[in-house]
């Protein structure tokens, strides 16, 4: 069945919606249509957090799971089978602050307030996670939040003070209206379209396949981290948008004896921890791609198929040897992921296909992994150039047998060092063999200065934490290899 608006259940009823232009974003439908004013405009690019929303949505095992959104970038037709809370919605019925809120009143967490529903937003999540108070933790979920003002020693407190407390009645007794509502929310295709543009989200991958033979040239959309943008800062007429993220098959996340299958519209909350289980060393990159509100929303499928030469997971994947399944109406191809990005803005994309699934072969315990995230902040920044290296080394011989050296930032796309991989391979695992190594960069590289890194810096971090990680996996034997 096909709907002609989507269904969404905001302060305790299930609202109805229809007529919306496809870019229309929640938080002009949150302060134009419904002037809820408490959810800001900051940056209006998923940047700053202050326009953070929470999204509830009925998880497998019956509960709801909560998510905090950047609201400027996430299009209203994607609040489609979903609890929309605001922090209107936070505070109790006579006005009583939520823990939350009164926590960051009684730690002076607030200053000008442009920031500090963003930020209310935000700690509601995480307490609503159960997440713990270590200090790492909390700057983790509060990297998405920018405040300029007050500092984070007092909103770091306030995280404190509600990590791992209950929710107030009043939030409890709407959790507990949300669910039958949300549960009584049939999934199914939705069709909004009119005067303003079209918003097609199918509900499963075969629908979406299915309208995408139909109309190759429509926009999709998934997490919309990059295609928000498009609407909200260069202004694009993007008429006609399909929503890959209602496709709940599209969502998943499986994994092998060989392999962890990513479906096309899986975002980083869903998959990262399978990935991590399997490659620890990506958990640096992972945590510091974007904030959590961009984790939340936006895909693995959507960092690859926009072919930045500067995405992260893209060098990541490629260094552990990932494969793409491509589809087009029933038709499936698969090719290395490497060979996807053709050239700077071209990928290997037909019109009508689309990312069906990214297969990460499980991990061989012989390879010596790193992944590098080399920007000028630590968070919230896109890299001047991301680093992942595999070395398989023999443990009987010694040797390099086989090496996948890719790299983000150097080029016009991700790709794999292929002149340092045919240095290193076959060479004794020395500082020698890694030096070769460090100088067929120049070769594989000419990487271009821009705002983020000039190109000597680019070549030389590159070759540096080729470097590092023999030094990581030296161990105890450090004296020995520095001579070797
Ligand atoms: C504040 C902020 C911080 C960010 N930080 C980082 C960062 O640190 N590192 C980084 O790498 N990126 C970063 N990004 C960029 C962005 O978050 C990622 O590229 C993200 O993975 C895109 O996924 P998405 O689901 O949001 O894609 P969307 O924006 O929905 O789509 C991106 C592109 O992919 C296409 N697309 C989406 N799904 C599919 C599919 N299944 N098949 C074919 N085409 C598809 C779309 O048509 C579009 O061209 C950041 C973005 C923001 C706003
Ligand atoms: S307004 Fe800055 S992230 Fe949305
Ligand atoms: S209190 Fe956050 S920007 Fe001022």
């Amino acid at each position: 069945m096909t709907r002609s608006a989507i269904r969404f259940v905001h302060r305790g009823a299930v609202t109805t919606l229809d007529g919306f232009a496809p870019t229309r974003t929640v938080l002009e439908y949150l302060r134009e249509d419904l002037h809820l004013t408490g959810t800001k405009e900051g940056c209006a690019e998923g940047d700053c957090g202050a326009c953070t929303v929470i999204l509830g949505r009925p998880a497998d095992d019956g509960t709801l799971r909560f998510e905090a959104m950047n609201a400027c970038i996430l299009f209203v037709g994607s609040l489609d089978g979903a609890w929309l809370i605001t922090v209107e919605d936070l505070a109790g019925p006579d006005g009583t602050l939520h823990p939350v809120q009164q926590a960051m009143v009684d730690h002076h967490g607030s200053q000008c307030g442009f920031c500090t529903p963003g930020f209310v937003m935000t700690l509601a999540a995480y307490q609503l996670a159960g997440a713990e108070a270590e200090i790492g933790t909390i700057n983790s979920w509060l990297a998405g939040n920018l405040c300029r003002c007050t500092g984070y020693g007092p909103i770091q407190q306030a995280a404190r003070e509600v990590a791992g407390t209950d929710q107030p009645s009043w939030f409890a007794q709407q959790i507990d209206r949300a669910l039958p509502l949300l549960q009584g929310l049939v999934r199914d295709t939705v069709d909004v379209a009119g005067a303003n543009g079209r918003f097609f989200a199918p509900e499963s991958t075969d629908g979406l396949a299915d309208h995408l033979e139909g109309y190759p040239d429509a926009t999709l959309v998934a997490g919309a981290t990059d295609v928000g943008l498009w609407a909200t800062k260069q202004l694009r007429d993007l008429p006609h948008l399909v929503n890959v993220k209602s496709a709940r098959d599209l969502a998943e996340v499986t994994v092998t004896d060989a392999m962890i299958e990513i479906r096309g519209a899986a975002t980083y909350t869903d998959a990262v921890p399978a990935i991590l289980a399997d490659y620890p060393e990506a958990e640096t990159m992972f945590d510091r791609l974007g904030g959590v509100q961009v984790r939340n929303a936006g895909t693995i499928g959507g960092n690859i198929a926009n072919g930045s030469p500067i995405g992260d997971s893209p060098p990541f994947l490629i260094a552990a040897g990932a494969r793409l399944r491509l589809r087009r109406g029933d038709a499936r191809r698969e090719l290395a992921l490497e060979d996807f990005f053709i050239a700077y803005g071209k990928q290997d994309l037909r019109p009508g296909e689309f990312v069906e699934a990214v297969l990460l072969p499980r991990r061989n315990p012989d390879t010596l992994f790193g992944v590098y995230k080399i920007s000028k902040r630590r968070d919230q920044d896109i890299s001047s150039v991301l680093a992942a290296l595999a070395i398989t080394v023999d443990g009987s011989s010694g040797l390099c047998t086989d090496a996948r050296l890719a790299f983000g930032g150097m080029a016009g796309t991700p790709a794999l060092a292929r002149h340092a991989t045919t240095a290193l391979i076959g060479q004794p695992w020395t500082l020698a063999s890694i030096r070769q190594a460090k100088s067929a960069l120049a070769e594989d590289f000419a990487p271009l200065t821009d705002h983020r890194a000039a190109a000597w810096y680019r070549l030389e971090v590159a070759g540096n934490v080729l470097e590092r990680l023999y030094w990581q996996h030296q161990g105890d034997n450090v004296a020995t290899a520095a001579h070797a």
